[in-house]
């Protein structure tokens, strides 16, 4: 029983996050898209607003379950029971903070597997950050996260489209 976790912030989700999680849900039994409860992070949204976007989003797929955790995700992963982490690889700007984390975690915590799947050509530029600052000035994100999520994106900057 192959059960992983793709943590990660989330704030807000993208097309990129979308295809990871698919992707990643199809070569695993479980999946647990795991977001970081992180207080001392100004986040767009919160964490359980967060959790609920991604259960609306996967709801359709019968084995991914979504999560908050707090503190370290070795920690999390020894109370759930994933031993993987997925991430995701959009350029080689990603590779040595990505390399970093995933052997910190293998030293923590030696059961542990971090596996890479290299993002959809489609979405390499992509990143939350991104969408925050289109959002904030009112920019057209509809390139960038899923339809359901884009008025609730605006909301958060007061911006009416
Ligand atoms: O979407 P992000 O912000 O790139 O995700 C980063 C995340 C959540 C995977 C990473 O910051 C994380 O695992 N944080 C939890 C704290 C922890 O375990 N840190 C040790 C890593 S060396």
């Amino acid at each position: 029983m192959k059960k992983a976790i793709y943590p990660g912030s989330f704030d807000p989700i993208t097309f990129g996050h979308q295809d990871m999680i698919e992707r990643s849900a199809a070569i695993v039994d479980e999946l647990i898209v795991g977001v970081l409860n992180n207080s001392e992070k100004n986040s767009l949204f919160s964490v359980e607003e967060r959790v609920n976007m991604l259960k609306e989003l996967t709801k359709d797929i019968p084995n991914v379950t979504v999560d908050s955790f707090d503190g370290l995700l070795v920690d999390y992963m020894k109370k759930s029971g994933a031993t993987i982490i997925v991430r995701g690889l959009r350029a080689v700007t990603d590779f040595e903070y990505e390399l970093q984390i995933a052997q910190t975690n293998h030293v923590e915590y030696p059961a542990v597997e971090t596996i890479f799947l290299v993002t959809n050509l489609k979405y390499s530029y992509l990143s939350s950050s991104v969408v925050r600052e289109f959002a904030a000035y009112g920019g057209d994100i509809t390139k960038f996260v899923p339809p359901q999520f884009v008025d609730r994106i605006y909301r958060k900057y007061n911006i009416k489209k």
